[in-house]
This record gives C-alpha cells, structure tokens and sequence, in this order.
C-alpha cells in the first residue's frame, strides 16, 4: 500500500518458533511464514522501524528456545518470530536519538523488517568504511564479548601462555589474536582439522587441536603447556575445563565466558579438579558482556584501527536469506560454522 510516495505497509517473511525445545535444536524447529507490517513508527511512541541486514546466529539463543523458568534471558515465544544481534537501518522513527536511514545493531527480530520498542542496547552505526555484517560479529556483540573476558578479566601479562576454547568462532578467533597481539603464547583447540589450520595459518595460534582427535585433554595440554597455562579462555565449559585445571599455573585466571559443550545435555558434566584453584590460586569468574557495554567506544577506539591495518583479521559463515536462517542457527550447536555464523536478510 502506498500513501503520497511513501509505502506503508510491507510483506514480511518470519523465522518463527514453532514450540519450546528441549535439547538439541533442529531445523523443524522453525519454520518461515509471510505476514504483514506497518512501515510507519507511530508518533509518541519512540519505537523505530527497520529493514534488517544481517543477523546474527548466537549459542544464547538456544536459552530462549527453551521453556526456563529463571535465567538471565527470557524465553521466546512460541507462534512468534525469534529475536537476536542483528544489523538494521531505521525506515522511521518516533523516538529522537534515531532518525531515518541511521544504520543500528542491537536486538532485532529474524524477519525482513521489525518494530523496535527496546533501545536500550541499540547502537548507531556510525563507521561504515569496514563491512556491515562487522557489526553482528567484531564490531558487536561477540567482539565486546572477546575483549571484555580478556582484557578486563584475564588482564593479559606479555609472555603469558593462553588457552582458548572453541577458538576458531565468533568470539575464540579474537581472543587468540588478541593473545597474541599482547606478545603471549597460544594454543585454541577447535572441532576440525580445517578450524585448526585457519588457527595456526590464519589466526596466528601458536599451536592448535582439534578436541575431537584427543582422547586425553590433560595429556595434550601438558604437552602444549609443558610450563602450564596462565591464561584459560573458557567457551565450552565440561571435560575440557576440569582438564585445564588441572594445568594452571599459580595466579592463573580463567574467563568462564561459556559452556557450550554443556547447553543440550540433560545432565550437565561434574567438574573434579576445582582444588586447583585454592592450590594454584587461580581467579576464575563468569561475565555477562551486556553489563560491560559501556566500554563500547573504548573497544572501537581500539579494534578499528586493527581492521583497517589487517593487524585483526575476522573469519565470517555467512548464510544466504531468511529461508537458510534456522539452518544456519542449529548448524552452530554441531560446529557446522566456520568463523562468525551471520545471515545475510539484505545487503542493502
Ligand atoms: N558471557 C557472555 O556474555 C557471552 C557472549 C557471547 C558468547 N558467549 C559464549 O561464548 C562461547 C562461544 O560463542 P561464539 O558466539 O563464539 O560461538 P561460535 O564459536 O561461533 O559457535 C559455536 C561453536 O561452539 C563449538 N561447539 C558446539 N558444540 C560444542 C560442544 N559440544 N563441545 C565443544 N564445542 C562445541 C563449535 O565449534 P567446534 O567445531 O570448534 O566444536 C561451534 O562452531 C559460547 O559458549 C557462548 O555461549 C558468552
């Protein structure tokens, strides 16, 4: 429909969630549907209309596809298009920080155009001279995410021996480099010989493995850490935390950032070797990246400068379209991705 030059009102494809899972998500566990939109933000509002660009596929998300009574994500629902990181530009707006044509990341919905009543975590865009699709990966959420756990709470010493897990993903690829960029030693471990040579080859990594080859994680890290591990950057959680453990070295931290590894199990994995950290005296602490937000300019004022010289280089998965988007979000639940995991909705 269109009024005086100006369309107000849109086809809109969907991902919708069709029921809350259990464990492991599955593509049918979603399906695409068309409906309709409203492309005008009505006055007094302060919500804004925008065409998403590219979205981001997060391990979060699977929280929010689950029925969970308390946790720090509330649960989608169901019949509902899902929501998460995307990359946006404003079609209108009634709220005054934004205006028509700004380009945002933050929360959105997975469709082609949403209603954005929540403001609270959105940034403006505003350089534009670096890939857009940046913005749902190093520029955004996971990027905030890798240099929070890192620098604010591993507080990286140059010549320290560093472990990364799930390394060759949105966030791993960039605490290893940053590992590095800070004169440590680094080792990621990854789910294939293919993750493991963009590592050593692309990345930089010192050394790397793929944990799927490893029958003994201890052994393998004492003999990539013959010294021990400084510096342990936790993205799975399980087996391969209880093996760092036992491989710290006194004053050792590790950033407990996520445990992938344990989000579909029925029954999460016990950790044995918790003693370490008395003995050792090792700091290991949880974060949320949202709480650290507000040193969003100072983690911009650092890493653009590092994508403009390829001093930081950021592996992206990109998927094609909506009709792809639930097969690209499972996909990261088995490793299916190859660096970030983003869909691209529309590239402008
Ligand atoms: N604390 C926070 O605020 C925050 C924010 C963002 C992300 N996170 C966490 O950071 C971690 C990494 O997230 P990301 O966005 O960078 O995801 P990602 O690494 O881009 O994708 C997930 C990867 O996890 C690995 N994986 C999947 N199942 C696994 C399993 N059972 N055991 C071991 N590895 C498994 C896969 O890589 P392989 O092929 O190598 O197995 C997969 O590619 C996640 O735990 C996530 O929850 C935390």
């Amino acid at each position: 429909m269109e009024t005086g030059g100006m369309i107000d009102e849109a086809s809109n494809m969907k991902v919708i969630l069709k029921n809350y899972v259990s464990v492991s998500p599955q593509e049918t566990d979603m399906h695409l549907t068309a409906g309709t939109i409203k492309l005008k933000a009505p006055t007094g509002s302060n919500t804004l209309v925008v065409k998403n660009l590219f979205l981001s596929c997060d391990p979060y998300m699977l929280f929010k596809m689950m029925k969970l009574e308390s946790h720090y994500t509330q649960s989608y629902t169901p019949g509902s298009p899902i929501t998460g990181y995307g990359v946006a530009k404003v079609l209108d707006s009634a709220h005054p920080d934004f205006e028509k044509d700004d380009l945002v990341w933050g929360i959105t919905g997975w469709e082609e155009y949403s209603v954005i009543t929540e403001t609270n975590h959105l940034f403006k865009i505003q350089h534009t001279d670096v890939p857009l699709s940046y913005y749902a990966g190093i520029l955004g959420m996971p990027g905030m995410t890798a240099y929070v756990g890192f620098y604010e709470l591993c507080c990286p010493k140059k010549g320290e021996n560093v472990f990364v897990s799930a390394a060759s993903g949105a966030v791993g690829q960039l605490v290893g480099q940053f590992a590095k960029l800070e004169g440590c030693y680094v080792v990621g471990s990854a789910g294939s010989n293919e993750k493991v040579d963009l590592l050593k080859n692309k990345f930089g990594f010192d050394e790397a493995f793929n944990y799927k080859e490893e029958p003994d994680f201890s052994a393998t890290l004492k003999r990539l850490f013959p010294q021990g591990i400084d510096i342990y950057f936790d993205n799975v959680g399980g087996k391969m935390l209880d093996a760092v453990l036992l491989n710290m070295r006194v004053h050792g931290r590790i950033a407990l950032c996520g445990m992938i590894s344990q989000y579909n199990l029925e029954q999460p994995e016990g950790l044995r070797n918790l003693t370490t950290i008395v003995s050792k005296q090792v700091r290991m602490q949880g974060y949320l990246v949202f709480d650290y937000y507000h040193l969003y300019p100072n983690y911009l004022h650092m890493i653009l400068p590092k994508i403009r010289h390829n001093q930081v280089l950021y592996v992206e998965d990109i998927a094609d379209g909506l009709e792809n988007a639930a097969a690209a979000l499972v996909g990261i639940f088995s490793g299916r991705n190859i660096g970030k995991q983003v869909v691209a909705v529309d590239c402008l």
